[in-house]
């Protein structure tokens, strides 16, 4: 950092054509909230507070706010806390993702304006963590991530559960005349018991090893559940260690974010066999940081990497038990022989230097597994490319029935969400268990690509005992999601993508051994539906309208294509 910069509470002064004007007046209205010179003299730390009664998820974020700002009183900082945008995955329309980069963009943009040295990102649910990253990545100002953590484990009549791996397990029973209403309801009642985000390996859990992966949390964080000591001593050395990073100066989050630290996070996502969605918001932060990143790069590294960690959807357990076991420095360990050492994240300490340090996991638990001895074989998560998706398409492999690895079937075409929702059990449909269910009109120009992707299978075939079918679209689908289920199809149908020519009848093939997927349907017939398709209108106004008009597909990460690195370039 420049010695000559504005520190503190002086940065980013407000504008009236007269400095000395803007830092008394800025003092005198800080005055009023009890600050005194002594206080403004400190570095500053912004704290980004997402705590919102429309995301259960974040319900312990003020606490977790008050054990950071322990720890930054304590390492001699001033923090300032201050709202942003919160996502909450379960109580957004049309979905979660539609918003993700608007909470980059505002999130970035608060922090570019307001008096920081260094800020701590609160986050946790689905989009969150992924937004804030995002923004830490454009921003110049040191950044440091902290997650709300995971929730605790529920139970029904004996069995234990959790969401969301188990909401979607037993809404297929009940779909299926398995459950009755009472029993469904008594699983809705135990299914989310604590505050905290999903306790299965799903996209928040994914996200916030990531985090930790990259090198932008603090080490051993990603994992404490929410409403454990563990989670709020996370948060005081959150807040110390972001008082350190401010004192540094001038280590930013696109220092930490180099390819080899996407490498090792790319190396623990397969052994995690973590979320889909991970997938499409590495990019977005990759796209961010200006490190080249590609789905080849996915598909190369989960080909090496063996299944190691037994969480749901992919395995048995829970994010507690990953915690238990040693979380993201004991996983590091095992994967040590894989992995880039040289990368320093915001500790300013060198990976193998932390690694050296570390316990492998211990030989009385059962979730951490070996290299010699994994919980299944590399190739969790595959990118399928051909003539249905020139751009990819990604399958969890893990998630998936074997049988269906390799399959060749008749589509049947849905148009939307809302199709699915009115068509899919209709018995008139005839919809057999080898037919291959594609929907459309759902990716993200489309509709912000919502986690349809996982489409229910229809209730008859459901209630005759078929637990899974290939599902394909250019939407997503929940981490916590499992099944045959082929997504990010790109482009997607709304551009003009292959998908928007299937019609039902058509045969399609997958091979994720081979990463293929085919639509086998003539050149010339092809050829004749594309001269008849006609592109969607965008949407009207506001959001929406900049959103359709500038998201890039998912090969890309799905980010505004201006907010890039090199995005500065195309206006
Ligand atoms: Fe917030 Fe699952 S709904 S993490």
């Amino acid at each position: 950092m420049d010695d000559t910069e504005p520190r503190g509470i002086d940065r980013n002064l407000t504008n009236y054509a007269d400095e000395g004007f803007s830092r008394y007046l800025r003092r005198a209205f800080l005055a009023s909230a009890g600050y005194d010179d002594e206080d403004l003299e400190r570095p500053v730390i912004g704290i980004t507070n997402t705590a919102s009664d429309y995301n259960t998820c974040h319900r312990e974020v003020p606490q977790l706010i008050e054990a950071i700002r322990r720890g930054v009183l304590e390492a001699g900082g001033l923090p300032m806390v201050f709202p942003t945008i919160s996502l909450g995955e379960i109580l957004l329309s049309p979905t979660s993702m539609l918003y993700r980069n608007l909470m980059a963009m505002e999130t970035e943009e608060m922090v570019r304006a307001q008096p920081m040295d260094a800020v701590v990102l609160v986050g946790g649910c689905d989009k969150t963590t992924p937004a804030q990253m995002m923004a830490a990545a454009s921003l110049d100002v040191p950044s440091i991530v902290s997650v709300a953590g995971s929730m605790l484990t529920g139970d029904w009549r004996g069995e234990r559960l959790g969401a969301c791996t188990d909401c979607r397990r037993y809404w297929g029973q009940h779909r299926a005349g398995v459950l009755d209403e009472r029993e469904i309801v008594e699983v809705r009642e135990s299914l989310c018991p604590t505050a905290g985000t999903c306790m299965v390996m799903g996209t928040a859990s994914t996200m916030a090893c990531m985090a930790e992966v990259l090198g932008l949390m603090v080490p051993g964080s990603a994992s404490p559940p929410a409403t454990t000591g563990a989670r709020l001593k996370a948060g005081v050395e959150t807040g110390r260690q972001a008082v350190a990073l401010a004192s540094q100066g001038g280590r930013v989050a696109r220092d930490i974010l180099t390819r080899p630290a996407f490498e090792n996070a790319l190396c623990v996502l397969a052994a995690l066999s973590g979320s889909t969605n991970a997938v499409v918001h590495l990019l977005a932060l990759a796209g961010r940081a200006g490190v080249p990143l590609s789905l080849d790069d996915f598909d190369r590294i989960a080909r090496q990497v063996p299944l190691l960690v037994d969480c749901k959807p992919a395995g048995s357990g829970y994010m507690e038990d990953f915690h238990r076991a040693g979380g993201v420095p004991a996983l590091l360990k095992v994967l040590e022989s894989l992995l880039d050492v040289e990368t320093v994240g915001v500790t300013g300490q060198r990976l193998g230097d932390l690694l050296d340090a570390t316990e492998p996991p211990g030989s009385w638990q059962t979730t951490i597994r070996s290299l010699e001895d994994p919980l299944g074989p590399p190739a969790s998560l595959v990118v399928l490319k051909g003539s249905l998706a020139p751009k990819g398409a990604v399958l969890k492999r893990a998630a998936a029935s074997p049988h269906l690895h390799r399959h060749r079937g008749r589509a049947v075409v849905f148009e939307g969400p809302e199709d699915v929702a009115a068509r899919i059990d209709d018995p008139a449909l005839g919809i057999e268990s080898d037919d291959v269910l594609v929907l459309r009109g759902v990716g993200p120009v489309a509709m912000g690509m919502p986690e349809a992707g996982s489409m229910p299978i229809p209730k008859y075939l459901a209630e005759r005992g078929v637990k899974d079918m290939v599902r394909i679209s250019d939407g997503r689908m929940s981490g916590t999601a499992y099944g045959a289920v082929v997504l990010h199809v790109a482009p997607e149908a709304a551009v003009g993508g292959p998908l928007a020519l299937v019609r039902d009848g058509d045969e399609i093939e997958i091979d994720a051994e081979a990463g293929r997927i085919e639509l086998l349907v003539g050149e010339d017939e092809l050829a004749r539906r594309r001269a008849e398709w006609q592109k969607p209108a965008l949407p009207p106004r506001g959001w929406r309208r900049l959103y359709a008009e500038r998201v890039q597909q998912a090969d890309r990460g799905v980010d505004l294509d201006f907010l890039t690195e090199t995005g500065s370039e195309l206006c």
